[in-house]
Formats: C-alpha cells, structure tokens, sequence
C-alpha cells in the first residue's frame, strides 16, 4: 500500500499540512458577522491548531467582516513562524447577509492592504479572490492580484468559486496555486476539477468538508472519516475543517488514523 502524503507543496514552494483549519466561524452569529464574542477563547483554539501541527490556516475578508484575519494575526505570530496563512478578497460584508462582490483592482488593492495589517505580515502567503465579480473581468481581478504579487504583497494566487473554464481564463493571466470550491463525500459535483488541479499541481482545497451548512443528515460519515476520505481522495487536496471546538479540532486532528 502506498502511503498518503501528508503534505502538499501549496505552489511547489510551501510545505503545507494537508489537514488545516477553516476559520470562518470564529465569527459573530448569525451570519458570520462580527467578532467572535468569545475572542480569547478563539484565540487559544488557534494556538492549539498550531500545536496540533496545522500550518494552513484559512480566514477571509469577509468573515466578520475583517475580525477573522484580526484574531488569527493577534494569536499567531504569523510573520516568524512556518504557518501559512490563506485569505479571501472580492468580498465585503457591511451587515449580517450583505454580501458585496467587488473584484475591482480598487477595491481588491485596498482589501490586500487592509488583510496585511490584520493579520501583521509583509506578505500573504496566499490571496484568494474570494467569487468572480459580474461587473469585472475575472482577468482584470487576476491581473490586480499578480500586480500585488508582483509589489510582494501576496506569495500566490489562489480562487474560489471556479469552474475550469474560469480556471483557464485565470491561468492565462498568471499562475494560480489554488481553487477552493464545495466539495465533500455528499456532494461530488467537483470531482473533475478535483483531477484538473491535481495534474496541474494545483492545490483544491475543499470547503464544508463536513458537509455542513447544514450538516447533511444520515450522509456523513462521522467528521474523521469525512476528512479522512477527502485526504484520501487527491493528493492536491487541503482540508479545512471549520470548529468552535478544542475537542473537535483535537478529533479532526486524527482523520490520518482513519486513512488506509
Ligand atoms: N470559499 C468559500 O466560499 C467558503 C464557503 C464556506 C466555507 N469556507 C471555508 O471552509 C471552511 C469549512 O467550512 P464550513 O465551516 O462551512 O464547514 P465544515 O468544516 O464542513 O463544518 C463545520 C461544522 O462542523 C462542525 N464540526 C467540526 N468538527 C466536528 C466534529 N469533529 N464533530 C462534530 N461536528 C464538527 C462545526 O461545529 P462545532 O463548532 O460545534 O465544532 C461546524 O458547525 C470555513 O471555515 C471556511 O474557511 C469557504
């Protein structure tokens, strides 16, 4: 048998753990709006991922909107550790289900530099435009994010929301090191562009790994084997778990004993 590799090199350069942490719910409820009331106890949740071996945390503009990058650069000191830091742009949330896509060189210029001073880095290790903007070109907020990569704002590239043909539109702009779109045991819809990225070296990174929002019921395997099946599934893929929970992320953190 052959064993799972249980990192992946996010744009052949950055060693990454392939279980992560999704941090979207560090955030005020209803709506992933606001700062997570209970602030120091998210902050020691993420203190314990990083103990727990996770390298590949993944947080968003939008998530708060902004508070989710705040409380991830306030408890890991991001800037002197190996940890990798993904985070979204192209989407702002002025009140609880408000969702503004801009992907406007503008907008997502201000958004990179707004996300360096949250998280307190020189550079993002990996940008992600966040959704296509129907009012931009998708080359045109491609073009903005190389130009940022270019200034050593941003390490990589990465999207959301994409199909191939999208991918390709992207790639002839400039490399992409990653797509995070839905994908888990309950809903495959994915399944081809999970093997397109993964010829292409490309890291597919899976969101509601759990089935969640809501979690699907009778469907899912308990969260270990979930996980496990993704890690199991691709090479490319990156799981990211989202938890409010020290006890779930410790039981997320063993989905490896449950690969085979
Ligand atoms: N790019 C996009 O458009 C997009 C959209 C959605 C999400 N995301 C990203 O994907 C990440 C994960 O997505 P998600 O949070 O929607 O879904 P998920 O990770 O599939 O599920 C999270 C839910 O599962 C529960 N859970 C976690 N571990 C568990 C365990 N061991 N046992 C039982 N329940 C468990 C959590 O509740 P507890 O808190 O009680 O553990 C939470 O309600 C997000 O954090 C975000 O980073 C991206």
């Amino acid at each position: 048998m052959t064993a799972i590799n249980r990192t992946f090199q996010l744009g052949s350069e950055l060693s990454v753990n392939r279980l992560g942490y999704g941090a979207m719910r560090l955030t005020g409820q209803p709506g992933n709006f606001g700062p997570y009331p209970q602030w120091e106890d998210g902050k020691a949740l993420l203190r314990r991922a990083v103990e727990l071996g996770v390298n590949f945390f993944d947080s968003a503009r939008s998530y708060g909107p902004e508070h989710v990058d705040r409380l991830i650069g306030e408890a890991i000191d991001l800037q002197n550790s190996q940890t990798v830091i993904a985070t979204k742009g192209g989407i702002d949330k002025p009140a609880p289900g408000n969702i503004q896509v801009d992907g406007s060189a503008a907008t997502l210029t201000r958004q990179i530099d707004d996300a360096l001073k949250n998280l307190r880095v020189d550079r993002i290790d990996l940008f992600q435009l966040h959704r296509i903007d129907p009012n931009t070109p998708l080359e045109a907020s491609v073009a903005a994010l190389q130009k940022a990569q270019a200034a050593g704002k941003i390490r990589f590239i990465g999207l959301s929301n994409v199909n191939r043909a999208q991918l390709d539109r992207a790639l002839s702009v400039a490399p992409i090191a990653s797509i995070q779109n839905r994908f888990n045991q309950a809903e495959q819809e994915q399944n081809s562009l999970v093997d397109y990225t993964a010829e292409k070296g490309i890291a597919f990174i899976p969101y509601g790994p759990l089935g969640a929002n809501p979690m699907k019921k009778g469907a899912t395997l308990p969260a270990q084997g979930a996980l496990a099946w993704l890690l199991m599934r691709s090479p490319n893929i990156i799981v990211i778990p989202g938890t409010t929970s020290i006890a779930h992320l410790e039981e997320n953190m063993t989905a490896w004993d449950f690969t085979e």
